[in-house]
């Protein structure tokens, strides 16, 4: 029998590829229709992100409510966040910080970025030194990912808790009682009491009042939160009860995991090495790792691969590709030639390694320009102007 698949905040297992329309159903979310895409497109005057035109970004909640208000001229912010719990970055880190980027550079607005040490401290049993030493490294990778300093608060929640920020988790923990969060998270009375209590820290950044020094006493501006699917639970009990609070509901645009190199079946996993790109790696390792390990759909032989072609469901160079090859056109010739068999797993795993790698290096290029002046800059609680500003 096919076991059952799980998507929690911290577990992503079941057998074979996720089925992503039965989360959709199963978490009550929307599909993302390609008409929200051109409407993106004709708001920002801005062509749709690649992750947009691939289907990597594919439920949301209420983002449709998002689009109507900016159209009628009201704003609204960003709300994205990591849980610091290794250096090691891997691609599939990236994907929410590059689509949050395009989104804060399209429409012009504020973002926060919540770094969950506390999250990770309690998780992962690291030290309280050691997760905020990691949430520090983390935000130089955050920062190298091009965020505009004039309208991006980065924060970490030991740091940062405290003030409207607290007020607002104390008001969210009064109104989730404990049998809500066994039914959404799966808590059990071993749980420990951090445990229970974290969902309303993840909560709160949803709420305008968390940020005064951004947003005063207003309450009433919407947040727009983009992250990977497994986040959803979080938001759901979030979103139950903001009206409670008098907020609004914070809106959602969901993504697909990044699958690991060994084939769609999870999220990659940070402690297997041979199963991530990091944003670390050198060309060699990047070139080697996609030779050796990335999942092919391609014929066993070459004679094979020349009749039959490759089956593109399962292949991962192709996979990677549809994530990071922007060009629509060199794609679609890639999908047939490969798919055909006139082109081999040896071509299109080249054609894959160059593409990471010219990534992978301007980021690195970018993460050794990022000074511990700027993460103090951009972690610094302050006034923020021209957030809105055109
Ligand atoms: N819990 C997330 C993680 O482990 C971090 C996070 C906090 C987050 N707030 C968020 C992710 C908001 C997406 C959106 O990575």
């Amino acid at each position: 029998m096919a076991q059952e698949q799980v998507v929690t905040p911290w577990e992503v297992s079941g057998s074979g590829a996720i089925d992503y329309d039965k989360l959709i159903s199963q978490f009550g979310c929307e599909k993302l229709e390609q008409r929200l895409i051109d409407r993106v497109v004709k708001l920002t005057g801005k062509r749709a992100h690649t992750f947009l035109r691939r289907g990597v970004f594919f439920a949301h909640r209420d983002f449709e409510k998002v689009l109507d208000s900016y159209e009628k001229g009201e704003k609204f912010y960003l709300y994205t966040g990591r849980g610091p719990s290794s250096e090691a970055l891997h691609l599939g880190h990236l994907i929410p910080f590059m689509f949050t980027k395009y989104l804060q550079d399209a429409f012009k607005v504020p973002l926060v970025i919540q770094l969950t040490d506390d999250e990770k401290c309690m998780w992962k049993n690291l030290s309280v030194e050691e997760t905020k030493r990691l949430a520090r490294e983390n935000a130089k990778d955050i920062i190298a990912c091009g965020f505009d300093i004039s309208r991006t608060f980065i924060f970490s929640d030991f740091q940062y808790v405290g003030r409207g920020f607290y007020e607002n988790m104390i008001s969210i923990a009064k109104s989730v009682t404990f049998n809500q969060v066994k039914g959404i998270f799966g808590f059990d009375g071993e749980s420990h009491i951090g445990k229970i209590f974290f969902p309303a820290v993840q909560a709160a950044p949803s709420f305008p009042t968390s940020f005064p020094h951004l947003f005063g006493t207003k309450s009433k501006i919407k947040c727009l939160i983009p992250c990977a699917i497994d986040q959803d639970p979080y938001f759901r009990m979030t979103r139950d009860v903001a009206p409670r609070l008098g907020y609004q509901k914070p809106a959602l645009i969901e993504s697909r995991f990044f699958p690991a190199l060994q084939g769609e079946s999870g999220k990659m996993s940070a402690s297997d090495t041979n199963s991530a790109i990091y944003v670390k790696d050198t060309q060699k390792e990047i070139k080697k790792k996609i030779a050796n390990y990335a999942l092919s759909g391609g014929g066993d032989t070459k004679e094979l691969q020349r009749k039959n072609g490759a089956n593109l469901k399962v292949d991962i160079p192709f996979k990677y590709l549809t994530f990071f090859l922007d060009d629509d056109e060199e794609l679609e010739r890639i999908r047939d030639e490969y798919g055909s068999g006139r082109m081999l797993t040896g071509e299109i795993k080249n054609i894959l390694s160059d593409v990471l790698w010219k990534m992978v290096e301007q980021h690195q290029q970018a993460r050794l320009a990022v000074t511990e002046e700027m993460v103090d800059a951009f972690m610094a609680p302050r006034e923020m102007p021209f957030m809105f500003e055109k």
